[in-house]
């Protein structure tokens, strides 16, 4: 999709609220879409009169007024998208409209990025691609705003070309991510954006002492790989540090899981995923703010090594954690990795993100990122982060049974605390101990990273949640 400020007086897109005046349409057609009901403004609704004869235009229903948001503008053209695409329509007017209490720029990115949304398909594996469709789309904007919506043209191209980034990474199969292929990825596409990319081989995560890490990775066959990507534009300023989950495949290991739950654990890289892909779109903007991202990749297997349930290890922190289940391995790799980030590269605050536990998806539903957090202020931020960018997230209590639940007897933590125990919350205190302090959020995306069914404006498989709130949390931060 091609967009450009401007008209060129071919297709003409209106967009209405329900039941309003369709103002733009001859009183003839007018009267004749109402007569026969062909169009009332249901959100996402679509009326097409297109071809010869015709005033050549399409509706576009954005729902009850009082009920307007940048989400359900994206929604409806999402929809707008697949018409312009079953109709082959090669070129289309947009006026931008000013809706009271949003912003002028994110409305005509709302409108964008549903459009752009439409065109996403991941055809990588098939032997016959998926058809190429373009069309060019001229936005008429208030005059004194053309600076700004080319500003705006530029981000939400670069935006969504990071969330399709995200998905295709989440959507490839484990046999083509594992971790060497994982970390070349991002040394390859996030360098030629202005990101530093070190990759640590198997001895130097040695050296660190990544205990925890190394113990989950030594069931496959693999070698482990540990992901520094670093884009510092400012002088003497902490890096935000983003942490991602990066198990390329999850067995369980020798808790193995059943075949069914095992088909889509080749996504249980997600959170690396959206890391990679938000430092792309951060290098890529030029943001002005220093930020780190790290992931320990590896798979989670059984081979003759594999460590084994009751195996008690330990980590780059030094605290021994005895391992009651092999299957709660995310949190062991990133219990080195948010060490890492917090002993070393002196973080202004760090944010984890990963498909964590299943009991997130028990708790919230399989469409919400469910958060833990050990700072208001913070998680305030990647909240607000998220509300503008209409990615469902919220925030998991905790209490004091919940610290004593990770607590062990033998060993200083419990990797598991069993069913009943309030699973998405424990996992995240568990990883707040490895933060040292660090002003911190955790995000876990075990629902929202991909779904069976396609839901908003995100198709079936990865949704690339949450790159946006990551990019606008970044690029926010010191507003
Ligand atoms: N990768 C899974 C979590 C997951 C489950 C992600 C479903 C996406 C969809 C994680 O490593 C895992 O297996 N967690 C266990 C933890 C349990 C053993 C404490 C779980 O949630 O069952
Ligand atoms: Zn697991
Ligand atoms: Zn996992």
């Amino acid at each position: 999709m091609e967009f450009k400020i401007g008209k060129s007086n071919s297709t003409k897109v209106i967009y209405a609220f329900e039941n309003c005046d369709l103002c733009g349409l001859s009183e003839t057609l007018k009267a004749y879409v109402n007569e026969n009901k062909l169009f009332k403004g249901k959100r996402g609704e679509i009326f097409t009169n297109l071809g010869p004869n015709s005033e050549n235009l399409i509706l576009v229903g954005l729902g009850k007024k009082d009920e307007i948001s940048l989400e359900n503008i994206r929604r409806s053209f999402l929809k707008l998208g697949k018409t312009l695409k079953a109709n082959n329509v090669s070129s289309c007017d947009i006026k931008i409209n000013k809706f009271e209490g949003i912003c002028y720029k994110l409305t005509a990115q709302a409108i964008m990025e549903g459009i752009i949304n439409s065109t996403y398909s991941f055809d990588k594996f098939l032997k016959e691609k998926n058809d190429k469709y373009s069309c060019e789309i001229f936005l008429e904007v208030e005059e004194d705003k053309k600076e700004k919506i080319s500003d705006g043209i530029k981000e939400i191209k670069v935006l969504t070309e990071a969330v399709f980034m995200c998905r295709d990474l989440v959507n490839r199969p484990a046999n083509d991510i594992y971790p060497e292929t994982l970390a070349n990825f991002a040394k390859d596409e996030l360098e030629k954006v202005g990101v530093n990319v070190e990759i640590l081989e198997k001895k130097q995560i040695e050296a660190l002492k990544m205990e925890a890490f190394l113990a989950v990775s030594r069931g496959s066959d693999l070698p482990p790989k540990f992901i520094i990507m670093k884009y510092l534009p400012n002088k003497d300023e902490k890096p935000i540090v983003l942490v991602g989950k990066g198990l390329t495949y999850d067995a369980g290991g020798l808790a193995i899981k059943p075949a069914t739950g095992m088909v889509d654990m080749k996504t249980d890289m997600g959170g690396s995923a959206a890391v990679i892909s938000t430092m792309y779109a951060i290098g890529k903007m030029n943001i002005q703010r220093n930020v780190i991202a790290l992931v320990a990749s590896c798979e989670n297997m059984i081979n003759g090594s594999a460590y084994r349930n009751g195996d008690i290890i330990s980590s780059m922190k030094g605290s021994t954690i005895e391992v009651i289940n092999t299957d709660a391995e995310g949190r062991l790799t990133l219990a080195d990795a948010l060490y890492y980030g917090a002993s070393k590269l002196n973080p202004e605050c760090i944010i984890d993100v990963a498909t964590l536990t299943g009991a997130c998806i028990y708790a919230l539903g399989g469409k919400v990122v469910g958060a833990v957090s050990n700072n208001d202020e913070i998680f305030e931020k990647v909240k607000n982060s998220a509300d503008i960018m209409g990615e469902y997230l919220w925030r998991f209590p905790v209490f004091e049974e919940h610290r004593e639940s990770v607590k062990g007897k033998i060993a200083d933590l419990l990797n598991s605390t069993g069913p009943g125990s309030g699973g998405a919350i424990t996992a995240g205190i568990f990883l707040e101990h490895f933060v040292e302090n660090t002003p911190w959020v955790h995000l876990d995306i075990a629902g929202p990273s991909h779904s069976a069914t396609a839901w908003g404006i995100n198709p079936q498989g990865a949704s690339g949640i949450p790159v946006k709130t990551l990019y606008n949390f970044v690029k926010k931060f010191n507003k």
